[in-house]
């Protein structure tokens, strides 16, 4: 939206909002959300791969050199900023909305998807992995968290379905969100 003859930006201007996924490790949340920037033709953020940018470390290393703490710093501060943006697809890491803060500001700024999966299926897809410091006692870890994932008013399940699948699901629940 465009105000006067110069063509100067009008504030009020709405901006598109990120579309923000979010669920326990290997609920799909990056694979899920390469594929709904692709449809609907966005730019894809994986926020892990900001904060292993900014720190030149790996997440395992983040974890050996400043514990789950050190991490999680780094981790709100990307949440921050990549909530300031806009119309960005955006796959959090799975700890990030399980801070109130973080799930407060994602909530309020983007359209929050809480990817599921189950149980058998997060272990399978575990399995094919080693770089998830925090995939020891997924299961309790899992536990401990289902509060906060419940917090987030839409989930889609991701067991036994397609990225393609899950993406159109997450379109069409955002369009009838948005109308
Ligand atoms: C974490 C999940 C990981 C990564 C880090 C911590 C978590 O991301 O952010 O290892 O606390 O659940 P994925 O959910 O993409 O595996």
């Amino acid at each position: 939206m465009w105000s006067g003859a110069l063509a100067i930006p009008d504030d009020s201007t709405p901006k598109e909002k990120n579309i923000v996924l979010t669920g326990f490790m290997s609920t799909g949340k990056s694979t899920v959300g390469l594929r709904l920037a692709e449809l609907l033709k966005r730019r894809f953020v994986d926020s892990d791969n900001v904060i292993v940018e900014r720190a030149g470390m790996t997440i395992p290393q983040i974890f050996v050199r400043d514990g789950e703490v050190g991490f999680r710093v780094l981790e709100k501060e990307v949440c921050g900023d990549l909530a300031a943006q806009h119309g960005l697809v955006i796959a959090t890491g799975g700890g990030m909305l399980i801070d109130p803060d973080n799930r407060a500001r994602m909530l309020a700024s983007g359209f929050v998807v809480c990817l599921d999966a189950r149980l058998d299926v997060i272990r399978a897809r575990l399995a094919l992995a080693d770089d998830r410091p925090l995939a020891g006692n997924w299961e309790a870890l899992l536990e401990k968290r289902r509060a906060a994932y419940a917090a987030i008013p839409i989930h889609v399940d991701t067991s036994d379905k397609t990225p393609e699948i899950v993406a159109e699901e997450i379109v069409s629940q955002w369009r009838s969100a948005s109308t």
